[in-house]
């Protein structure tokens, strides 16, 4: 089996409404994970990508966040409508869209660095 080129993980995490960190999938429908999946089936990729539902990435007050690896790459407040340009420029181009990039400065603080910031 060919190697995966990308993993993009998705958030997926359901929490109970007014939860002190929020959630990226506050409906449990996966909108976002399934608009990367059929975005991904329309490229015609050499190695393969795999759009992956993921649990908590503890950066939920930058959310709905999605993480690609191997390019350790990190985005936040993620719609389905940014899905094919993170496709089309971040996976297929190796391009960083940094509008959409979470600072490093933000990861893993529980939002007590502002993003965007205000
Ligand atoms: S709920 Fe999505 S990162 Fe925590």
């Amino acid at each position: 089996m060919a190697r995966f080129a990308s993993h993009i993980f998705v958030c997926c995490n359901v929490r109970e409404p007014g939860h002190s960190r929020g959630c990226c999938d506050p409906d449990g429908s996966e909108s976002l994970r399934n608009a990367f999946a059929a975005e991904l089936k329309k490229h015609q990729l050499e190695l393969p990508v795999r759009a992956n539902r993921a649990g908590c990435l503890d950066q939920c007050e930058y959310g709905p966040a999605v993480v690609i690896y191997p390019q350790q790459i990190w985005y936040g407040r993620v719609t389905p409508a940014d899905v094919p340009r993170i496709v089309v420029e971040t996976v297929l181009n190796g391009r960083v869209i940094e509008e959409l990039q979470i600072p490093d400065q933000c990861l893993n603080t529980k939002g007590k660095v502002p993003w965007p910031a205000p």
